[in-house]
């Protein structure tokens, strides 16, 4: 069985920080996303090739992840000449299969059963399965109606407030039937979420649901990309490098340097090669990418910094999420809900 990653947004909601890291390779405790995603579908020993689909930056991917050696799963890249939507990405790296395909958004982090999904599947006979989580709001997702039976009976993708009618909303994990795939058009956008799904309900084909209301989260807002990182070092998502944590959920690498009068409280992350001068101060939930400096005095709480960041002497970042190689000066205040692209450099003294 192969499946099918759909990895080739441009990461727009994610701004500044996909600039110049497409989505699927954002790091999460400097572990590029889609190992996440590599890790989940290996549950299925029947997956013996992931496709990744891009578009946006597939080069950096590619250099990233190579033919998967290691990964314990072949990979390879299908490029698309120009972004085809959801389903036109699916048709366009299936092209030759025949066989049952999982699909994935490159986006979502979960610990969903695929094996029972795709159970389901079978048992069902189905042409399309579709796994549904509940949201409080399901306005930025799709909304997915069912009957009793678990067949999928309306699917409105970003439903406006009054169209809302259940909680239920796509979790942008499918299994497929590639012989639905010709009522894709050829090189043109075509969305699976707009089109191709609204499509089975119409035709009345066997379209079923799978509910599941463990762990889910789709990673493409600042909010959502510090959230995860909030989950799995409060082991609400239980995943790496967490999954073997010590009971504080103090990550500190053997490699970082850390000098006397450093405090560090858990949980929190501090990559290899991390210097942390005296006086500074590393409050929970905060993530130092490698070879990130703080200067004396300095405090770091709640954020997430990219590898090779400088947070100044005396300076404070809160709530923020730095891109790779940022410079705080000294005494600047970051006071929550700052992303900085790479590269970014505040002055000594400012306050954002
Ligand atoms: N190859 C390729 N080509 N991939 C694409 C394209 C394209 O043209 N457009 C989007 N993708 C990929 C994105 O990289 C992402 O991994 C996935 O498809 C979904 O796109 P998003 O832009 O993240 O969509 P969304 O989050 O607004 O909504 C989707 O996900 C929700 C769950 O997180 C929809 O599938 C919703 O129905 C769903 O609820
Ligand atoms: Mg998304």
């Amino acid at each position: 069985m192969k499946a099918i990653l759909l990895a080739g947004g441009k990461g727009t909601r994610l701004r500044p920080l996909t600039i110049h890291t497409p989505k699927p390779i954002v790091p999460i405790f400097g572990r590029p996303f889609l190992h996440y995603q590599i890790d989940l579908l290996r549950q299925l020993p029947e997956v013996d090739e992931v496709i990744l689909s891009l578009n946006y930056q597939p080069r950096r991917i590619e250099e990233i992840f190579g033919h998967g050696d290691g990964l314990g799963v072949k990979l390879s890249y299908v490029v698309e000449p120009a972004p085809l939507g959801t389903a036109g990405a699916v048709r366009y790296a299936g092209q030759a299969l025949e066989e049952t395909v999982v699909v994935f958004n490159g986006d979502v982090m979960t610990q969903v059963d695929l094996a029972a999904v795709v159970r389901l599947h079978r048992e069902r006979n189905a042409k399309a399965t579709i796994v549904l989580t509940p949201v409080d709001n399901p306005t930025a997702y799709g909304l997915v109606e069912t009957d009793a039976d678990s067949n999928v009976r309306r699917f409105l993708e970003k439903p406006k407030p009054e169209e809302i009618t259940c909680n239920t909303i796509n979790a942008g994990i499918y299994v497929l039937e590639p012989d639905t795939f010709d009522r894709i058009p050829k090189e043109t956008a075509w969305s699976i979420e707009r089109s191709y799904f609204p499509s089975l309900v119409e035709r009345g084909e066997t379209f079923v649901a799978y509910v599941y209301d463990g762990y889910w989260i789709d990673i493409g807002t600042p909010e959502k990309y510090a959230q995860v990182h909030r989950d799995i070092m409060a082991r609400r998502f239980v995943a790496p490098p967490f999954a073997s944590a010590p009971p504080d959920c103090r990550l500190v690498s053997p490699a970082a340097r850390l000098e006397d009068g450093v405090t560090i409280e858990g949980p929190c992350f501090v990559d290899e090669g991390v210097y942390i001068k005296p006086g500074a101060h590393v409050a929970a939930y905060s993530v130092l990418g490698r070879q990130c400096i703080i200067e004396e005095d300095a405090r770091v709480e709640g954020s997430i910094i990219w590898a090779n960041g400088r947070i100044g002497r005396d300076a404070l970042v809160r709530d923020s999420i730095l891109g790779r190689h940022c410079h705080v000066g000294r005494n600047a205040v970051l006071g929550g809900g700052i992303v900085l692209g790479d590269k970014s450099v505040v002055t000594d003294y400012s306050r954002l």
